[in-house]
């Protein structure tokens, strides 16, 4: 009896040269277009599958896994957050759920420093006035930003990205990291290898000079960053979020930019995605915006497409995934 396995989007190279060649006993229907699959197209497809590579940008939800049928076994999304995923509805069915933990928390890390620096070091004004003709004489007060040197930064979930974010700006001089999340002080500390102090949010949105989101968007984080969190930050913040949109409202965002209650954002992450050209997000010179590229390097993207193969292929066998969401 043959499997169909069924993946929504084309993958890195080296993945999908595995898929053009084939697995035993399995069919594989893919959509190849360069966007996203189409809702109606994807619940077409998605019948009699047995196994679903998807992405973050594809909903599993009752209805997905209605019009697939009863005999799916394993839906694999190449992603580590799975907040487009029912969880609960996977469950009553037990449906296996797979993810790409692990292997993205390095390049998501840099991309969040990166954005750390960016927004700290005014890097969009910078480049803006280069290519704006708009580069005069050097100037003793022109363009200044803040650094970390003796600094206390903010960690919004210290998991294994928060952990590798902390790292990093480390290197940087920072002289405390306050956090929110579930690991124990001392472990935490040992990883990153200098102080670290839990605090309640109320402390850590007051005392923090620059403010890390790399928490999980759940019913509980959902909108944790509204206008009344950003009011209680520094002035002079900087606040980055590389996680997901929703963690942030942004309207509230929107509203504190625009009362100049925040020295500067970057964010890989919005609501929706794509960003409309025409949103306010994108009128403030102190607010840098990535296309969610967090994770976006050939070797991690294709370490992820490797992994959510594997997942997908021992979930359509019956066997334990190799990383399932809940390990
Ligand atoms: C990217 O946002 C991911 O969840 O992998
Ligand atoms: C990131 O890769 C994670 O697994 O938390």
């Amino acid at each position: 009896l043959r499997s169909k396995l069924l993946v929504t989007r084309t993958l890195p190279q080296l993945s999908q040269a595995r898929l053009d060649k084939g697995f035993e006993g399995v069919d594989i229907v893919q959509w190849k277009e360069d966007c996203a699959i189409p809702r109606q197209e994807f619940l077409k497809l998605a019948k009699g599958a047995d196994g679903i590579l998807c992405l973050l940008t594809d909903k599993i939800d009752a209805e997905l896994l209605d019009a697939a049928g009863p005999q799916l076994k394993v839906v694999s999304t190449m992603s580590v957050g799975y907040d487009h995923v029912t969880v609960s509805e996977l469950e009553a069915r037990k449906i296996a759920l797979g993810i790409t933990s692990g292997v993205l928390t390095e390049a998501t890390a840099d991309t969040t420093a990166l954005l750390v620096l960016s927004a700290a070091r005014r890097l969009r004004e910078g480049v803006d006035a280069v290519i704006q003709g708009k580069w005069g004489a050097w100037s003793p007060t022109w363009l200044l930003g803040s650094q970390l040197t003796d600094k206390t930064v903010g960690i919004v979930g210290l998991g294994r990205i928060g952990v590798a974010v902390a790292k990093r700006l480390k290197a940087f001089g920072v002289k405390k990291f306050v956090y929110q999340g579930t690991r124990p002080k001392k472990e935490v500390e040992k990883e990153v290898g200098g102080e670290i102090e839990f605090v309640d949010m109320d402390r850590l949105l007051k005392e923090s000079d620059v403010i890390c989101v790399c928490c999980a968007l759940t019913d509980k984080t959902k909108n944790m960053f509204d206008y009344e969190a950003f009011s209680k930050m520094k002035d002079s913040v900087v606040f980055v979020n590389t996680a997901r949109g929703g963690i942030v409202d942004q309207d509230g965002l929107i509203r504190a930019l625009r009362e100049g209650k925040l020295g500067s954002v970057g964010l890989d992450v919005t609501v929706p995605e794509p960003l409309p050209t025409d949103s306010e997000l994108l009128t403030f010179p102190n607010c840098i915006v990535l296309p969610h590229i967090g994770s976006g390097t050939l070797e991690t993207r294709t370490a992820m497409s490797e992994i959510a193969i594997e997942n997908v292929l021992s979930g359509i066998k019956g066997e334990r995934l190799p990383h399932p969401h809940d390990a």
